[in-house]
């Protein structure tokens, strides 16, 4: 990695501040799915080039889960971490935890187990104490269980996590994550097909001091405008496998927007794309626009992509014209799919 070369040449990228920890990170960060797995393959060069570019595009925000790649994501995110310190360089790391135990399976969130995914994640990513960790979508049961929150209020004391957020489906969940006085940080899918966190996921977050992660903000891709009917994806790729939530929630795949209405939605949005700005650029700006997003993490399968997603953090304001069309698009084609079920 070149030391914040992008940062001499090109000027900081935008960085916001989580309330509660405290800590200040790049409004942009990088999703780190990509480099654990259910992207068909990635090449562990490649892996290595995604982490090389984000520390050289000044992204100092990382999201991994102890899930992606059964530990491979966050052990790549380790290991670049402790070379981003040798140079001097900040980096913060949010994970998630609860994927390893079955979710449909009631009585897994146990002070055992999250003692033991806790100590897996702090090993893989060779911290002391874990800056940010995620309950990982959990089961709905979660949300009203005082000692799992016990547990984690715990783990901060003893100096094993620094402070600890839930990584939620649905805006009723995150309502309920908010109420939760321990929790710093919400992570949610927030994307020009994903409008409902606006009506009251960010007035509340914002209310309670509680930091706002979206995620998903390509749509999978999606918004980028380069996927069509042709693309194909590897069979084990979750936009292959997983179109139909047989794998893991639907919404996670597409936002959960079915592929044939998610292709018109964005060719309407295609064409209200300022001057000056690509489709994906456009889209990850207008949810930085949202009040109360604290960072956003697009994923990365290559260096480029970062560093094209990376810019967007010091692009400046998105131009008027294109928030309008993502409220138009989402009310007129998306909202009947979307609104109520997440
Ligand atoms: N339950 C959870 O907590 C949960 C669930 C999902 C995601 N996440 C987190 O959120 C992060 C982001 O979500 P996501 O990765 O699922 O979806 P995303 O960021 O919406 O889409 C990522 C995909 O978009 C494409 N892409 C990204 N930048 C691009 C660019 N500049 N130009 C062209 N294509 C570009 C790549 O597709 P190709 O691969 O086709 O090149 C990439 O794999 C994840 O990495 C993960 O950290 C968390």
């Amino acid at each position: 990695m070149t030391q914040h070369a992008a940062e001499v040449f090109q000027g900081p990228l935008e960085r916001r501040a989580f309330a509660k920890i405290p800590a200040e990170v790049t409004a942009i960060g990088l999703g780190c799915w990509q480099i654990g797995g259910s992207w068909g393959d990635v090449d562990p060069q490649d892996a290595e080039n995604v982490l090389g570019s984000a520390a050289d595009a000044g992204i100092t925000f990382f999201d991994t889960a102890d899930v992606y790649g059964d530990g491979r994501s966050e052990t790549l995110v380790g290991t670049y971490r402790q070379q981003a310190l040798e140079q001097g360089l900040e980096v913060f790391v949010a994970t998630k935890i609860g994927r390893r135990a079955n979710p449909f399976e009631a009585g897994q969130y146990t002070e055992e187990n999250l003692r033991a995914w806790v100590e897996r994640s702090r090993m893989n990513l060779q911290m002391e104490t874990l800056d940010l960790v995620q309950l990982h979508c959990p089961p709905p049961e979660v949300y009203g269980d005082d000692a799992v929150f016990a547990v984690l209020d715990e783990l901060v004391e003893e100096g094993k996590v620094r402070a600890y957020g839930v990584s939620v489906e649905t805006c009723e969940e995150a309502l309920r994550a908010i109420e939760r006085p321990g929790v710093a940080s919400v992570q949610i899918i927030l994307n020009a097909f994903r409008l409902k966190p606006l009506d009251r996921v960010l007035p509340a977050a914002r209310e309670a001091g509680v930091g706002i992660i979206a995620r998903v903000p390509l749509a999978s891709g999606l918004l980028t405008g380069k996927i069509t009917r042709e693309t194909e994806f590897a069979a084990d790729d979750h936009r292959a496998f997983n179109r139909d939530g047989s794998a893991f929630d639907v919404g996670e795949t597409f936002s959960g927007v079915d592929f044939e209405t998610g292709l018109e939605a964005v060719s309407t949005l295609q064409a209200a794309v300022p001057e000056g700005w690509t489709l994906p650029e456009a889209a990850l700006a207008w949810i930085l626009a949202q009040e109360g997003v604290t960072a956003v993490i697009p994923g990365a399968r290559n260096a480029a992509q970062v560093a094209r997603n990376a810019a967007v953090g010091r692009k400046g304001p998105l131009p008027s014209g294109f928030g309008e069309a993502v409220e138009r698009v989402y009310n007129t084609t998306l909202r009947q799919q979307i609104h109520d079920r997440w």
